[in-house]
């Protein structure tokens, strides 16, 4: 039994060490915001925080995952969360929404470090791929994210 933290909530789930946290997070728990793209750490569609870091869930073991504390797109929340959710709704920055909570998770990590990113800050940070590419609205919203902070 391995026992997780999850959305503020301590969760013990049943299963090998070696499952990809992902897996743990949508199959077992049922959180399925959180998305399956390539399940090999490059598209980012499996964004969810550890102690507040971008991490690929698909890519790190539920048994290396400890004490850390989880957050999903389910329970995202904070003053950065909040900018990016209300930046993404003004620019209308979704298209199919697949690959979003991955970014929104990611944006949020960002904002929540840096408060005023650059434009190169965010090509950094921003590495989650999007099929639709959506990524001019997706630079836009985090200015405005940004800027909505400031209010
Ligand atoms: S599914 Fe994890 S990075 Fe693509
Ligand atoms: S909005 Fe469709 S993959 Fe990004």
């Amino acid at each position: 039994m391995i026992t997780l933290k999850v959305n503020g909530e301590t969760r013990s789930v049943n299963v090998d060490p070696q499952t990809p946290l992902l897996w743990v997070l949508r199959d077992t728990i049922g959180l399925t915001g959180t998305k399956y793209g390539c399940g090999i750490a490059f598209c980012g569609a499996c964004t969810v925080h550890l102690d507040g870091q971008p991490t690929r869930s698909c890519s790190i073991a539920v048994g290396d995952v400890g004490e850390s504390a989880i957050t999903t797109i389910e329970a995202v929340e904070g003053k950065a969360a909040k900018a990016v959710q209300t930046a993404w709704q003004n620019l209308d920055v979704v298209q199919c929404g697949y690959c979003q909570s991955g970014q929104v998770m990611a944006a949020t990590a960002l904002l929540a470090g840096n408060a005023k990113p650059t434009d190169a800050d965010i090509d950094a940070a921003m590495t989650n791929i999007c099929r639709c590419a959506t990524y001019q609205r997706i630079r836009a919203a985090i200015h405005e994210a940004a800027r909505l902070m400031e209010i």
